[in-house]
């Protein structure tokens, strides 16, 4: 998509305070003084065999990309592909069910949406939510010394195929449908009342990837602390066993020159690094000032709260984006 883009004009202008020149997470777009449009739109085939918890699971992680950059949705329009000939009706009811549910829970509105014959199902959401232009959250402000925090597991490719090839547990199944069905919502609230000064949501690209997009358009480099990362159940041995996505090759190859990685660090949290995300938590950077009354905002609401990274100067413009070490953080007396 990037590099399709890259072909044509830059759209200029002067309300328009972020585009998709700074791999964001959504639009913004300046209505007046006070206030801004948050604009967004994903969709994708299913992940999940219920289709109910597939409408759930692709309205959270549409609406994901409003709250990745402190927005509120407001409003939500559906995008449907439909095989009308060798899928009952009933089957896009759930989906819709599932997706109206999460809609509804975030306090947005559903105004309509559009759908087409396709050969596969596919559906996702559009959102519009509202910001003050003067309290964007986006990948570009994190400031060196800020601590990160993510506030979801990670592994969700890995368990997805394990899924796919009846590797994994019902309880397990049951989890990771949760949380990929879990809105962002608290998590965003809480990083707009401690002032975060960056945020992304992790999906395709895998943690590292989006670690990267916030270490680039901040031009700081990400030290992530391995360690102390939120990792499903199960995700490791999976990975241990090559339950992989396709999708996490990509990404380690797009990504090779930007990121250096500790020799101690184990093939299978590699794995868990580049593991393309649906749905994924938040990262966000927070001063560390503010990082201790952060973390126990999230303990407090059950959201992961350990400190993941640090923001650090880059020496060099050839410097590595992302560093990761094996250990938790702790020997630098992070928090
Ligand atoms: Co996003
Ligand atoms: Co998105
Ligand atoms: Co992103």
């Amino acid at each position: 998509m990037a590099d399709a883009l890259s072909e044509l004009p830059q759209t200029v202008h002067p309300d328009l305070l972020v585009g998709y020149n700074t791999a964001d997470d959504a639009g913004v777009f300046r209505i007046s003084e006070n206030q801004a449009l948050v604009q967004t739109v994903d969709f994708f085939p299913p992940i999940v065999d219920d289709p109910y918890q597939f409408g759930q699971i692709a309205a959270a992680n549409a609406l994901s990309d409003i709250y990745a950059m402190g927005g509120r949705p407001i409003t939500a329009l559906n995008i449907v592909g439909f095989p009308v000939s060798t899928l009952p009706s009933w089957v896009l009811t759930e989906v819709l069910r599932g997706g109206s549910e999460k809609i509804a829970e975030s306090g947005a509105v559903l105004v309509g949406g559009h759908s087409i014959k396709d050969k596969e199902l596919k559906y996702g959401v559009s959102v519009t939510g509202l910001i003050d232009p003067k309290r964007i959250i986006t990948n570009a402000g994190a400031q060196i010394g800020d601590l990160l925090f993510l506030t979801k597991a990670l592994g969700t490719g890995i368990i997805s195929t394990g899924i796919k090839r009846n590797l994994v547990s019902d309880e397990l199944t049951a989890l990771v449908i949760t949380q990929m069905a879990a809105l962002n919502k608290t998590a965003s609230e809480l990083m707009i009342e401690h002032k975060a000064t960056a945020s992304t949501d992790i999906t395709g690209f895998g943690l590292l990837g989006h670690a990267c997009e916030m270490a680039n358009g901040s031009g700081h480099t990400i030290r992530i602390f391995a360690g102390a990362l939120p990792i499903l159940p199960d995700a490791l041995r999976l990975a241990s066993e090559g339950v992989l996505t396709g999708g996490s090759n990509d990404n380690r190859e797009f990504l090779q020159e930007k990121v250096s990685l500790a020799s101690s660090l184990e093939q299978t949290m590699q794995e868990i690094l580049y593991d393309p995300q649906t749905s994924g938590g938040l990262l966000i950077a927070i001063p560390a000032d503010r990082a201790k009354s952060f973390r126990d905002a999230l303990k407090k609401n059950n959201l992961p709260d350990k400190v993941v990274g640090r923001i650090e100067r880059r020496e060099t413009q050839q410097a590595s984006l992302i560093i990761v070490e094996s250990g938790d953080g702790s020997d630098i007396g992070a928090l």
